[in-house]
């Protein structure tokens, strides 16, 4: 089937997402049609997202499920030029986090726990667990992803930073983080620049990541050629090079390329969040 259906000019967003024409949806909705349509945004326009917008965003964020209810998660919205430059510059120089007027900052914070036990004269002794830190982490995450399915539908853009944890302990300082906090990632927020040579990027194929009942490494495998062929051709159209397998192996290679991210279980128990 053609990406674009000539009769109802519908676009195929999924089989768009896959790469493959013939992958069709048989149940969708306006939410899904959304989704489908995510791609990371590194090209920002100067124009300032509002007060209101951040509001919104918050608001969705806010809106996800969150482990107990602890809500165990906080966001710094940085917004001064020199402050996202020095930001910049501990997250691999990424100009984009300049360029974008926003730059959000993702923090697993168990440290409002921390505060009200203080305040009640109660014992807190969980937090030293690696549960705890995963709690965190796992409530900011879902936290941000809400935040960017509804920043994208107030048509901004945005793409993720993981390169914050090249360097927490001077994210840190430089946010005023307390302790039994981390920034687990950054976002990257703004009015699209449309001059950006991006696009959806497929992904993986279903066979790859859905399993029925058990876990099926032969199925799932099978089409991993498949995909590296359609990645490779959507990084030839934009100016990349290489396919997904050689990518994923050469991130995964060993502690070089972890940009000092290896070093994180002793960052995180000198922000006392020993993960035990
Ligand atoms: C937690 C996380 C951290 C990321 N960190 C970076 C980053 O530091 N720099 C960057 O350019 N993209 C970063 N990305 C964006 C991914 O590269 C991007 O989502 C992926 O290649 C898929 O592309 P798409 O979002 O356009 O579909 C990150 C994404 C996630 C989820």
């Amino acid at each position: 089937m053609p990406l674009t259906d000539s009769t109802s000019t519908t676009i195929n967003r999924a089989g768009i997402r896959y790469g493959d024409p013939d992958f069709v949806l048989g149940a969708t909705s306006p939410v899904i049609e959304h989704q489908l349509r995510h791609r990371s945004v590194r090209a920002f326009l100067p124009t300032p997202v509002t007060e209101e917008e951040l509001r919104a965003i918050v608001a969705a964020a806010s809106s996800a499920s969150t482990s107990s209810n602890l809500q165990a998660w906080s966001v710094i919205a940085v917004t001064d030029p020199e402050r996202k430059r020095r930001l910049s510059d501990l997250a691999a120089r990424q100009k984009f986090i300049i360029e974008a007027p926003l730059f959000l900052v993702w923090v697993a914070d168990l440290d409002r726990g921390h505060r009200l036990a203080e305040r009640d004269s109660k014992p807190l002794g969980a937090t030293v667990y690696l549960e705890s830190t995963l709690l965190g982490v796992i409530d900011a995450a879902l936290a941000a992803q809400n935040a960017v399915v509804a920043l994208e539908s107030l048509g901004l853009g945005s793409v993720f930073v993981g390169a914050v944890r090249d360097h927490p302990e001077e994210f840190a300082e430089e946010l005023g983080l307390p302790p039994h906090s981390v920034a687990v990632f950054g976002l990257a927020v703004g009015h699209p620049d449309p001059t950006e040579d991006a696009d959806v990027k497929p992904r993986l194929p279903q066979t790859a990541v859905l399993h029925r009942e058990t876990y099926d490494a032969g199925r799932a495998d099978a089409d991993l050629p498949a995909y590296d062929e359609r990645l490779a051709a959507y990084n030839r159209a934009h100016g990349l090079t290489g396919a997904w397998t050689e990518r994923v192996l050469a991130r995964l290679a060993g502690a070089a390329s972890l940009a000092g991210r290896e070093r994180l279980r002793g960052i995180l128990e000198r922000r006392d969040l020993p993960s035990r």
